[in-house]
């Protein structure tokens, strides 16, 4: 079912322009003699969606972790608005996350607490809201995902895509300037995972979010992105919008996209 347009109203929309608000800019990190990037550098533009593809264990997930400073780079700077995310105290950081919102890539619900309250946790940590307004704000986010009426539901209770859609609308709560997105649509059914693609359309058309996507899945990758990049060889070797990505003679992006078809 698509998301309704007059849900999200916040703010205008936003062309993308130049500016880039993330900047990852010569990084390098190993864990232990592991290493994940050498150099690596990538811009996000104002308002764009970007999406990173690359091969499992190429390090997708520990790029975004870096850029809320739940993983530090081993030299190199993550720029965020021109601060370096990788010099910042806890302090500063919690305004980042304030700014700056994760779907981890599983979720990550907290099993202990009911959908409402997981999804009420980051409202209560950066927002003062009144309960009535938290409660509003719990129920109209479950209803963007396509599950209205869980509040009271243990995590555990889900299913898998469900509990990714609640992942998601935790995210969406505080209504963040940047989302980004570990494998929203991994394993969920077709319908499910175009109902998470329309609401990246919509974050990014009504709220004017910037957002960065890593997915596995071409189509849904095509569908939301204004540009994409690949990461491998522990560097971002190419990058380019759909269109380009499509036509790319590039080797490694050529042999991701040729497996799919495949
Ligand atoms: N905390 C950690 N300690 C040690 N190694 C880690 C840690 N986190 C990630 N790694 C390693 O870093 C590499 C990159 O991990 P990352 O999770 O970013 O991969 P990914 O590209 O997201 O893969 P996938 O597509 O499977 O999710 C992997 O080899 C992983 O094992
Ligand atoms: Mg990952």
């Amino acid at each position: 079912m698509p998301v309704s347009a007059t849900e999200i109203t916040r703010r205008a929309p936003e062309p993308s322009s130049e500016e880039p608000v993330i900047r990852f800019v010569e990084l390098w990190k190993s864990f232990g003699p592991k290493k994940i990037y050498e150099g690596l550098n990538l811009d996000v533009k104002k308002g764009e969606t970007l999406t990173i593809i690359g091969g499992s264990g190429s390090g997708k997930s520990v790029l975004l972790k870096c850029l809320i400073g739940l993983m530090y780079p081993d030299q190199g700077q993550v720029l965020l608005h021109e601060e370096n995310v990788a010099q910042m105290n806890e302090k500063q950081l919690r305004e980042v996350r304030k700014r700056v919102s994760m779907v981890f890539q599983g979720a990550a619900l907290f099993d202990s607490l009911s959908v409402g309250e997981n999804i009420a946790y980051p409202l209560n940590e950066h927002l003062k809201l009144s309960h009535d307004e938290l409660t509003e704000r719990v129920a109209r986010v479950l209803k963007l995902v396509n599950l209205p009426g869980v509040e009271h539901m243990r995590p555990s209770d889900l299913s898998g895509g469900m509990r990714k859609r609640v992942g998601l609308a935790r995210a969406i709560a505080i209504e963040p300037e940047i989302i980004l997105y570990d494998e929203p649509s991994t394993g969920l059914d077709p319908i499910s995972t175009r109902v998470i693609d329309e609401l990246i359309l919509s974050m990014k058309e009504k709220l004017g979010c910037t957002q960065i996507v890593v997915t596995h899945d071409m189509d849904s990758a095509f569908r939301v992105s204004d540009r994409m990049a690949m990461l491998a060889h522990r560097k971002i070797v190419a990058q380019g919008t759909v269109a380009e990505f499509k036509a790319s003679t590039h080797p490694d992006v050529r042999a991701f996209l040729d497996a799919r078809a495949s």
